[in-house]
């Protein structure tokens, strides 16, 4: 039910009413919920051709489509009892607070947090919405409606419908199961679009940014489930996996700077298209064992400006393109102006950059490759970046994200007094340990045990604060640290 106490309902009393353009909207906004309603009922009693339903329908894609102003997608939102329509709240009156209610119950009841329609893409048909009708009924049998709903619309036909969907503890698993498909979705568009570009064949972005829109809404939610996830590593596509793992750890940077949702997409999707530019570059360059030649270091070099000249290929609206082509030009320029591309310039370098410098070093240098000897675990890596701070990278933008990844980051090797090895993971939902004060330096680990033959199991999670209650010490103290993949670990296959 919606919160009645709300200073905005107007029972018996005259409500200030907005003018012009803002009542036209509320108005828009009410219709639109009412034709949602009554698309809702239609489907319980008539089939798929029924003339009825289809107007219904229609009516409501039209509806749709009047209330989205941008190139964005409408966003219907439930939140705190009330709902939003982009984000601006609905005034509950007396003739529509029965109808907000009962919509309100009605989608929170199936773990809908939000639905975000993108009305201008093609598939938005009178086919995906009553589609969407008919699952959103049937969903309410189900035991788990979130997990049901997500596989149900996973089908192409509801491509241009996205849920956001609630998670809370119990569910922890399905969110872990949605960030690795987001992953998955992610990775694979980026594949995509560089296939199209590589070929000289068009490639459009709002498939890649309705995937991200996904990803920034899971982050919003769980940051670091997110962090874990960035730990993975594919030794074939090393490309595209940096290039979802920078994407990720700059919106996770991104969030915690507090930019708006729509510049976190915009920034996912420079770190996503950052290095698009590589594909350009010769494989026996790209992935030369040893120092590479003057002559091939240029080669290089040439990939940043590259991704750029691609990136303006996509097709996109000159807003979109215009918020994504900076940053992916300057990930190699650093906070103090040196590093490449050279252009004389004397301005800084563009926020987004900034954090794409960041991003990019630390899962490079974290990331075991063939030309380089050594890999650094993530702490030593966050050690290693501290030695450039405020010269290569931002110092603030820095802090924040040693702040953000901690002392020992997810995904950390460690070797322990007792001989054992344990990895770095997120803590557990319900700390048995709450009472213990968080330090930064004794994270949570997953202990792992060697295998018979070879490979790692995973043990019992263990909190390294935990202390002898006889004589208060530590019963775990750390030794060392590793990158797991030195020992052949994908930390992600042993978090999730
Ligand atoms: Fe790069
Ligand atoms: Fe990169």
């Amino acid at each position: 039910m919606a919160d009645k106490s709300d200073a905005s309902l107007s029972f018996g009393r005259k409500a200030a009413r907005p003018a012009g353009d803002e009542r036209r909207r509320e108005q828009r906004s009410t219709a639109f919920l009412k034709s949602f309603f009554s698309l809702l009922q239609a489907v319980k009693i008539h089939q798929n051709n029924n003339r009825a339903l289809i107007g219904g329908a229609e009516k409501f894609i039209a509806l749709a489509r009047r209330l989205h102003e941008s190139d964005d997608a409408l966003v219907l939102r439930f939140h705190n009892k009330r709902i939003y329509l982009q984000e601006s709240k609905l005034i509950y009156r007396r003739e529509t607070i029965g109808l907000f209610d009962r919509l309100y119950d009605y989608f929170t009841k199936r773990g809908i947090v939000a639905l975000r329609f993108h009305t201008g893409e093609a598939e938005f048909t009178v086919d995906a919405v009553i589609g969407l009708a008919r699952l959103l009924n049937l969903a309410e049998q189900r035991p788990s409606p979130q997990g049901w709903l997500s596989e149900r619309l996973d089908d192409p036909v509801f491509q241009s419908i996205r849920l956001v969907l609630r998670t809370d503890d119990a569910r922890k698993q399905s969110r872990s199961q949605q960030g690795l498909r987001a992953y998955a979705y992610v990775l694979k568009s980026a594949e995509e679009i560089a296939r199209k570009l590589s070929g000289d064949h068009p490639a459009g972005i709002g498939k890649t940014r309705r995937m991200i829109q996904n990803m920034v809404d899971l982050i919003i939610e769980d940051d670091p489930l997110f962090q874990a996830l960035s730990t993975i590593r594919f030794y074939v596509d090393y490309t595209y996996a940096h290039s979802v793992n920078v994407a990720i750890l700059a919106m996770c940077v991104g969030k915690r700077i507090g930019l708006s949702k729509r510049s976190l997409e915009s920034l996912g999707i420079c770190g996503l298209l950052h290095d698009l530019g590589k594909i350009e570059v010769p494989l026996d360059i790209l992935n030369k064992p040893g120092k590479l030649t003057p002559g091939e270091y240029e080669e290089i070099k040439k990939h940043s400006m590259n991704s750029t000249r691609l990136i303006v290929k996509i097709r996109a609206s000159r807003k979109h393109l215009s918020e994504i082509l900076v940053a992916p030009f300057e990930h190699h320029l650093k906070y103090d102006l040196s590093g490449y591309p050279q252009t004389n310039r004397k301005k800084p370098v563009s926020l987004f950059g900034r954090i794409l410098t960041i991003s990019d070093v630390y899962d490079a240098i974290t990331t075991p490759r063939v030309y380089r000897g050594t890999t650094l675990s993530p702490d030593e890596a966050l050690g290693y970046m501290l030695q450039g701070s405020g010269k290569d990278f931002d110092p603030i933008l820095l802090k924040v994200f040693i702040n953000m990844l901690g002392v020992y980051p997810v995904g950390t090797l460690l070797e322990l007094d007792t001989r054992e090895l344990g990895l770095v993971t997120v803590p557990p939902e319900d700390l048995p340990e709450k009472s213990t004060p968080v330090d930064e330096t004794r994270p949570w680990i997953v202990l792992l045990k060697k295998k018979q033959k070879n490979g790692m199991v995973k043990e019992k999670i263990v909190s390294l604060s935990s202390q002898d209650p006889q004589t208060g010490k530590y019963l775990r103290n750390i030794v060392k640290s590793f990158n797991p993949h030195e020992f052949g670990i994908q930390p992600t296959e042993i978090i999730f």
